[in-house]
């Protein structure tokens, strides 16, 4: 399993429910990457795509706790075990803050857009460089969207996953 973020200089990734930046580039490779594989969200996260339906060429596996909460075209599960016997190895987890929480451990390789910027913010990433199990594998060169500089690194789990 992987996981797939953008973030800023202090691992934020999100406030009052949305992202903290939109970046066409980092979009197309998020498509890119994710494109016919499962990717796993929660609920909240699915809310934030273009009206709050499922991405589409891909296996949307949603979780909520809500019995009724049931929207088109995308598998919805209440509790990460189910969820986790269903979810394919490949698949991405694509957010936001308590879905990555939840699943790192499960994931070995992490790809993140580190966007050369501080937001306010209320949602955050774990920091993979304060946490002895990660290394960065691979590091692009920086690149700019209007104002903004993002680089994209890899990370990869040292040693197995949960
Ligand atoms: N920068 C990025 O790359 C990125 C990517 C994705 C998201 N984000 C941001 O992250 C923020 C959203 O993150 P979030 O943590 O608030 O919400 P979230 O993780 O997207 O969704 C939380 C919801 O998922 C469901 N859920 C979570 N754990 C569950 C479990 N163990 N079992 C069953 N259901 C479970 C619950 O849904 P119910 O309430 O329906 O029960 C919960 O309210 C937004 O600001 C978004 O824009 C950023």
């Amino acid at each position: 399993m992987n996981a797939i973020v953008a973030v800023d200089r202090n691992w934020a990734i999100g406030r009052d429910g949305n992202q903290l930046c939109y970046i066409p580039a980092d979009l197309k490779r998020f498509q890119a990457l994710t494109m016919g594989r499962a990717v796993i969200l929660g609920r909240k996260t699915l809310e934030t795509f273009p009206g709050g339906r499922p991405l589409k060429g891909r296996r949307n596996l949603v979780l909520s706790r809500n019995p009724e909460f049931a929207p088109e075209g995308a598998e919805v599960f209440h509790d990460l075990r189910t969820l986790l016997s269903a979810a394919p190895e490949d698949a991405f987890v694509v957010g936001g803050g308590s879905i990555y929480r939840a699943l790192l451990p499960r994931c070995s390789a992490v790809y993140v857009t580190k966007v050369d910027a501080v937001w306010p913010a209320d949602t955050w990433f774990p920091n993979l460089e304060e946490d002895g199990q990660w290394a960065a594998i691979e590091e692009g060169p920086t690149l700019r969207h209007d104002a903004l500089s993002f680089r994209y690194v890899t990370y990869r789990r040292i040693g197995p996953c949960m």
